[in-house]
């Protein structure tokens, strides 16, 4: 059988990131986190009735992934919603711009986020998705840094810690761009 095709490399010497989590570093933690949830929601006996909720945009590329090592019978929604303030920090004003497809009460209803930085996006979507009475709330999330934390937010699994940088690739923006990188980085100062 033939090789896959290589996918095409990124020429970074004219996008200049700094590599933070290497794609390899990613595909294990995420089988490590797959493998977690798999177990902690059967061990609770969530049958059919998880649910998994992607925040839109930034957790697609993650959740995509996640949901492919979660060995369990679930459903798949998504959410949007919208922080304003500044291209880079959050006001703590959130509100949601896209609802569910279908109601969570009664269901194991599991958060999916790209990164918790300030917390209030994540703080605001928690209490509100739990006024809809669902079985149990989780929360998963890619990244955190704590540096910057505003609101206290528990994340029942984590990706990975990161220092202060505002980061790119493997789902996160700048600007809309750079979601499609591999690996998570910065961009390098000049
Ligand atoms: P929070 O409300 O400050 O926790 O920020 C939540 C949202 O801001 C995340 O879901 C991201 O969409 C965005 N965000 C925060 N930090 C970064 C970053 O370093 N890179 C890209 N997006 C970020």
């Amino acid at each position: 059988m033939a090789a896959p095709p290589t996918p095409p490399a990124w020429n970074r010497a004219a996008d200049p990131f700094v590599e933070l989590v290497s794609a390899d570093a990613i595909t294990r933690r995420v089988a490590e986190l797959g493998a977690t949830i798999t177990a902690d929601y059967r061990a609770i006996g969530a049958g059919e009735d998880v649910v998994v909720i992607g925040v839109l945009k930034g957790s697609v590329i993650f959740m995509s992934d996640l949901i492919r090592q979660v060995a369990l019978p679930l459903t798949v929604d998504f959410i949007g919603v919208a922080s304003y303030g500044d291209a880079t920090v959050s006001s703590g004003v959130v509100q949601i711009t896209q609802d569910l497809t279908r109601p969570i009460e009664g269901k194991h209803v599991l958060v999916v986020e790209d990164i918790v930085d300030t917390g209030h996006t994540v703080h605001y979507l928690m209490a509100n998705l739990a006024t809809r009475n669902p079985a149990s709330i989780k929360l998963c999330s890619l990244l955190h840094k704590p540096d910057r934390a505003e609101r206290e937010v528990h994340i029942d699994y984590l990706g990975f810690t990161i220092p202060n940088k505002f980061v790119v690739g493997y789902g996160l923006d700048v600007a809309q761009r750079y979601r499609n990188l591999p690996f998570i980085g910065y961009v390098a100062q000049p």
